[in-house]
C-alpha cells in the first residue's frame, strides 16, 4: 500500500541547549541513541538512530568565532547494527565492531583531531576505538562566516548505514552580516533535510542486504553485500514523509540540504496550474552570495545545500508543490527517476493568516567574496574519478586509482592555494567533498575519455563552462560531472593534518571512493623558500 501523501505536517528539528557556557566555551554533550521515530500516520513506528534520540538531530545554533566543544556520545547497541553489515569492505572487517561511529561536522574548518576521521571510530562508552582515535571531546572553533554546515556520521565501511540509520542534523553558523540582513528571520527561516528512504510494512527501515534487493545471496558475492547505489521509495523531510507546511503570505528562507545516500534532486515549486513559483538563491555551502540569483530550479547533489528565499504572498490559498524530476543515477540528460512517486518531496500550503506585515527583503547585495583565480594557485592537480571492479567483481569506484589505505598522494602546504581538476571517466555525476577546505568551482570542460584511459592525457573536446548559477560563492561539494574536467580552487588551512576527500553518494565512500590528504606545514629554510617535504 502506497502511503498517502502530504498527511502530515513538516517537524521542525529542535534547537539543542549547551550543557554550559564558560570561560569562553560553549559546552555540548550529544548521545547517539535507538529510538522510536514516526515517519508517517499510516506507518507503524520505526526504530532508527539519532543524536540526542532524534531523527534529524537537533540544531546547534553558534555564532561565527564562538568557541564550541562537544562530548559525542555512541549509546547504541554494542554489538548488533541496525541494518545489513558488509564485512567485506574498508574497515568494517572483523574484528572490528560492527558498530561504530564517528561525527564528522561537514564544511567545517577544524583541526584534524576534531574532524570525525574515519578511522577515529568509536564504541558504546568509548570501551572500543579506532586507530585514528585521540580525543572524546571535540573543538569547533567556528572560523568561518554564517552558513547552514550538517553533522553526520563518518565512520569507514558503514557511513552509508549509520547515515541511513538517522545520524544526522544541521549545524548552523550566524554571524553579524547576516544579522544585518533583513531576511527572514525566527520562525520564518526554515530548514529542510531532505533524505530518502524506502519502509518494511512493519514500519521498519529498509536497506538492502544485496544486489537482490535483500532476497538472499547472489552467487559469489558476500552476504549480505554492499550495493552500488541506494534509492528509497519515499522522500522524508525533516525525518517525515512526504510533508506539508502551512505558511503565511509572505517571505520565508529555507536552508535546503540533501542528506541522502545517493539520491540527488532537481526540482521546482509549483502551483497546481502549472506556474513555478520563483526561488532566490542567497547562499551555497560555504555562506552567502554576492547577489541573490533567481532560479528556475534547484539541483542537489548528495551534502549540498541550498539558501534560499520564497514569497509566498501572492499566493494566498494555493497549495505548492516541491517537485523532483533529478535522475536516478544522476548525470545531466538521465531520464530515468527511480520510484516514480519521489517525483514529489513536499507541499507548501499558503493557508495561514498573515501574522504582522512582512517588512523583510530580498537584499540587492549580501556580501562581498575573495575571490581565488588560477594566478594565485601554486599547483594543479588531475584527479580522475574510475571505475573498478573489487575481488568479488562489484563495481568499486576510485579516486586517482588509489584505495583508502594506499600512501597520500596529495599533500598541499598550508595556506596555498591549488587548483583540482576532478577528471570523471565514469557514466555517472559523483559529489566531491573535500573536508577542511572551501573551494569556488572554477569550470568545466569535456574531455576524451578514451584517450584518457589509453594515455592518461587529458584532451579537451568542447567548451569551457563556468560555474552554474547556483555555485557562485563558497563550496565545499561540487558535482563532477561524466566526461567532465570539473576545476576547483581552494587554499588549504586553516589546518594541517590528514583529512578526507571523497565522493559524497555514501555507498561509494564506503566502498573505497575515498583518500586521504595531507595538509603539510611549509618548512621556512633560510633562503626563507617554501619547500614540500614528504
Ligand atoms: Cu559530509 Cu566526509 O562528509
Ligand atoms: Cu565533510
Ligand atoms: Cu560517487
Amino acid at each position: 500500500m502506497p502511503l498517502e501523501k502530504f498527511v502530515d505536517p513538516l517537524p521542525l528539528p529542535r534547537v539543542l541547549q549547551p550543557k554550559r557556557r564558560k570561560g569562553g566555551v560553549t559546552y555540548y554533550e550529544v548521545a547517539m541513541r535507538p529510538t522510536l521515530h514516526k515517519a508517517h500516520r499510516d506507518l507503524p513506528l520505526t526504530l532508527v538512530w539519532g543524536y540526542e534520540g532524534l531523527y534529524p538531530g537537533p540544531t546547534f545554533e553558534v555564532r561565527s568565532g564562538e568557541h564550541v566543544r562537544v562530548k559525542w556520545k555512541n549509546e547504541l547497541p554494542v554489538y548488533r547494527h541496525l541494518l545489513p553489515v558488509d564485512t567485506t569492505i574498508h574497515g568494517a572487517e572483523p574484528p572490528n565492531p560492527a558498530v561504530r561511529t564517528v561525527v564528522h561536522l561537514h564544511g567545517a574548518n577544524v583541526a584534524p583531531d576534531s574532524d570525525g576521521h574515519p578511522e577515529a571510530w568509536f564504541t558504546n562508552g568509548f570501551r572500543q576505538t579506532g586507530p585514528f582515535f585521540s580525543t572524546r571531546v571535540y573543538d569547533y572553533p567556528n572560523i568561518q562566516p554564517a552558513t547552514a554546515l550538517w553533522y553526520h556520521d563518518h565512520a569507514l565501511g558503514i557511513t552509508r548505514l549509520n547515515v541511513y540509520a538517522g545520524l544526522a542534523g544541521f549545524y548552523l553558523i550566524r554571524d553579524n552580516i547576516e544579522d544585518e540582513l533583513n531576511i527572514p528571520k525566527g520562525r520564518f527561516e526554515i530548514p529542510l533535510l531532505i533524505q530518502d528512504r524506502s519502509f518494511n510494512p512493519d514500519g521498519s527501515l529498509a536497506y538492502p542486504s544485496g544486489p537482490d534487493s535483500g532476497a538472499g545471496a547472489v552467487d559469489g558475492l558476500p552476504f549480505p553485500s554492499i550495493v552500488p547505489e541506494f534509492f528509497g521509495d519515499t522522500i522524508l523531510v525533516n525525518g517525515k514523509a512526504w510533508p506539508y507546511l502551512e505558511v503565511e503570505p509572505r517571505k520565508y528562507r529555507f536552508r535546503v540540504l540533501n542528506g541522502s545516500n545517493s539520491r540527488f534532486y532537481r526540482t521546482q515549486l509549483k502551483l497546481s496550474d502549472g506556474r513555478t513559483v520563483p526561488v532566490y538563491q542567497i547562499g551555497t555551502d560555504g555562506g552567502f552570495i554576492e547577489q541573490p540569483v533567481l532560479l528556475n530550479e534547484m539541483i542537489l547533489g548528495p551534502a549540498e545545500r541550498l539558501d534560499i528565499i520564497v514569497d509566498f504572498s501572492p499566493y494566498k490559498g494555493q497549495t505548492i508543490l516541491m517537485t523532483n524530476d533529478a535522475p536516478t543515477p544522476f548525470m545531466p540528460g538521465g531520464t530515468e527517476v527511480m520510484f516514480p512517486e519521489t517525483r514529489e518531496i513536499m507541499q507548501f500550503r499558503v493557508t495561514l493568516p498573515l501574522s504582522g506585515k512582512d517588512t523583510t527583503v530580498i537584499p540587492d547585495r549580501i556580501t562581498s567574496i575573495e575571490w581565488l583565480t588560477e594566478e594565485d594557485a601554486v599547483r594543479t592537480r588531475n584527479l580522475a574519478l574510475v571505475e573498478r571492479t573489487d575481488q568479488f567483481g562489484r563495481l568499486m569506484l576510485l579516486l586517482t586509482d588509489r584505495r583508502w589505505s594506499d600512501p597520500i598522494s596529495e599533500k598541499p602546504i598550508l595556506d596555498t592555494v591549488e587548483i583540482w581538476g576532478f577528471v570523471n571517466t565514469t557514466p555517472d555525476t559523483h559529489p566531491i567533498h573535500l573536508h577542511l577546505v572551501r573551494f569556488q568551482v572554477l569550470d568545466r570542460q569535456p574531455f576524451d575519455v578514451a584517450e584518457f584511459e589509453r594515455t592518461g592525457r587529458v584532451i579537451y573536446t568542447g567548451e569551457r563552462s563556468g560555474p552554474e548559477v547556483t555555485e557562485r560563492g563558497w563550496k565545499d561539494t561540487v558535482r563532477a560531472n561524466p566526461g567532465e574536467v570539473t576545476r576547483i580552487i581552494a587554499r588549504f588551512g586553516d589546518f594541517a593534518g590528514v583529512y578526507p576527500w571523497h565522493c559524497h553518494i555514501l555507498e561509494h565512500e564506503d566502498h573505497e571512493m575515498m583518500r586521504p590528504y595531507e595538509v603539510l606545514k611549509p618548512h621556512i629554510k633560510s633562503s626563507r623558500r617554501i619547500v614540500e617535504v614528504d
